[in-house]
Formats: C-alpha cells, structure tokens, sequence
C-alpha cells in the first residue's frame, strides 16, 4: 500500500497527508536541508557534503510532486531532490519524539523485585560463539543497563579480551585494568572488609567511562555479595516523591575531585542528568569524591534536602538486586546508570576483582552493527 495519500504545497511548506490519516507539515528549509541526493550526502556513510550557510535561509520550494514512492522537490535557488517516502515518514520531525538511546523511557527500569536473573546473566561460551547469543546479551545490557557474563576464563588479563569483543578499553591512572583484591588473615578475625555503599565510579572524570566491568576471578571469602541498583529508578522514585528535590538534583552542578601523588582529576556535573525533553540519561553518585559543594547561597538548604532524600532512596534495600559473584563471573555494566555496592565480608579466604573501564558508544555501535547484519539475513 502506498504510503502517502497527497500531497500538497507552498513555497514554504511541504504538507504530505499520510495513506494512516496522520499529516505532516515540513519546512522548506529543513527539507533542502535534508536532502538525500548523491551531491548532498555520501551515499556510503550518510555525511552531510555541504554546509547550512551554502543554501539562503529564505529557500522555498518551486514545486513539489509524487513519483511513485518518492517526493520530487524543486527548490529555489534551483536545486532538485528526490525523497523516499519512507525516509520522510520515519524522519518527519512532527511525526515522532526524538530518540535518545540514553534515555530512561527507552529503558526498562527495574529495581531488586522485578529484574529476572535469566534475562541478565549469559553465557560467555555463547556470546564468543553465536552472533545471536552476543545481540540477546547486549541488547539485555542495553535495555538493562547491565549483565553478568558467566563462565569467563579464570585468567588475568581475560577482561581485556572481553573489551575487545565489543569496543575498546578506556586506560585511565589506574591502568588498563585494577584489582580489587583481600587476602583476609584468618589470624585476626577482628579484621573486617568494610562494606561499600552504592555509589557509581569516577564521577571526577570528564567524561566519566560510561562502561565498567568487574571480573570474579577468586572469591572464598563469606560475605562480599555484589549489589546492583538502577540509577534511573531511584531518579524516577525522586521525581514521583519529590519533583522539587528531583529539579533540584537536575540542575545544581557539583564539584567531583580525585588527588593523589600523580593525580589531580575535576570534573562538574549534577547528580541527575536530563536531556531537552526533560529525561533522564544519566546519574551521578558517589560520596567519597564529592568535592566542597557551591551553589547559590539561598539554594544550600533545599539542596541539601534533595541530596539527603535521593541518598535515603539509595539505601532502600527493595531497589538493590544481590547476588554473591563466583569466580568466571564478569560484570558489564552502564556507569552513568547502575549504581553498585558491596557487602561486608570476614573470616578466611580470598576475593579478587580485575576492573576495567571503557564506552558505551564502541558497545552501542557492536549491537547496532549486529542487529543491522541479523535483519538483512
Ligand atoms: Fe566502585
């Protein structure tokens, strides 16, 4: 069925009717703007061959008619382009809300209830193997901002190898990898592992590594389970509970801060980041870097409302999902998202973590590609 049922113009207006009953209206000048033609954009990656300023902010359209599933378009000054009908009903900007892959409502936000373990652990083996099985795994990673991959060979360094499978590693001061590694001494059982609250990793980083990946590689000790929390629900009970404390959050910046011998990192940012529609895409959490907060005098108090009430969520143990990590687990997950902690642990035995960071966009472009490749087999 075809999918335009007329269409109709003025020199600055394109109205296309819509074979569904929906219309569109669309500007001379975003359409001449837009154009497809071989001369205007690449065809084999879609950049933009020419610039705003070479085409007049007064552009008009000629005359506009449909040819088959296209729209023909003569624009003054002269200029031809031919659209696909399909192109225009998926881009027409009063058609569709943007799309922002970051955003929490195209997520499915979860808390310690109703994530399922079985959508979010995978088998390693299976994702080397399969194509399918590494689309479903990263898609999960996408949707829920995390996954456990099981059964990752035992061997240092392995974490790097796992990078590779869908980016690229993000080196910091810490190196390519870091170990978070206990040998308890079973002599003094006095000697306990602190728990950690959650909290998301390097805020001070501008920008923050968008991926962190934390991989079992001993763990004997009692104790020490792993917590999960999604960022963007706790955002979301902020908003419900509180919508003042939550605009508060989304537009006081805060100062982040890493020293040491070597090192002297800032960053600024608030704690829950929006974007133009309002929507959350990214969240912030941690209160050891916290740098001394400064904002406008009369703001401090309410501020510190907002930061208090969005902490106490933080703590509710309904958000957290736990699981006790074994060794050949490995955790992928979105750092500017899930928020992660640890529980105390004691007596004998031994943990070690390898850590690594790297970036969503290497990981959304692998899934892109992959889903790409599946529809067109
Ligand atoms: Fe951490």
């Amino acid at each position: 069925m075809a999918l335009i049922s007329n269409i109709s113009s003025t020199s600055e207006i394109l109205t296309i009717n819509w074979s569904d009953g929906r219309s569109s209206k669309l500007l001379a000048v975003w359409l001449r703007d837009h154009c497809q033609m071989p001369q205007s954009r690449n065809p084999a990656n879609g950049q933009r061959l020419m610039n705003i300023t070479d085409f007049p902010e007064d552009v008009s359209i000629v005359s506009a008619d449909q040819a088959d599933d296209n729209i023909e378009i003569r624009f003054n000054p002269d200029h031809y382009s031919k659209f696909p009908a399909v192109w225009l009903l998926n881009n027409a900007y009063d058609l569709k809300p943007a799309f922002d892959n970051r955003s929490a409502v195209n997520k499915t936000i979860w808390d310690g209830r109703s994530i399922n373990s079985d959508d979010v652990f995978h088998s390693y083996p299976d994702y080397l193997a399969h194509s399918s099985a590494k689309t479903q795994a990263l898609s999960a990673f996408n949707d829920y901002g995390f996954i456990v991959l099981t059964d990752v060979p035992t061997k240092s360094g392995t974490i790097l190898d796992v990078i590779d499978s869908f980016g690229y590693v993000r080196e910091t001061n810490y190196g390519k990898t870091f170990d978070v590694k206990t040998i308890v001494d079973p002599n003094n059982l006095a000697f306990t592992n602190l728990g950690l609250g959650l909290h998301a990793d390097n805020p001070y980083r501008d920008p923050v590594p968008t991926i962190q990946l934390l991989h079992c590689l001993e763990n004997t000790v009692d104790g020490g389970e792993s917590l999960l929390a999604d960022g963007f629900k706790a955002a979301q009970l902020l908003r419900q509970e509180s919508p003042e404390s939550f605009k508060m959050l989304t537009t006081t910046w805060i100062n982040f801060r890493f020293q040491d011998i070597q090192t002297d990192l800032h960053s600024r940012a608030p704690f829950i980041e929006v974007n133009d529609n309002n929507e959350v895409i990214k969240v912030r959490f941690n209160n050891r870097s916290i740098a001394p907060i400064k904002t406008e005098p009369e703001k401090i108090k309410s501020f510190y409302k907002a930061y208090r009430h969005y902490a106490e969520i933080l703590e509710r143990e309904t958000l957290t999902f736990e699981f006790k990590t074994k060794p050949g687990d490995l955790i992928l997950f979105d750092n500017a998202r899930i928020f992660h902690a640890r529980k105390a642990f004691s007596d004998s035995g031994s943990r070690w973590l390898q850590g690594a960071y790297a970036d969503l966009d290497s990981l959304y472009s692998s899934l892109s590609v992959l889903q790409r490749n599946q529809e067109a087999a």
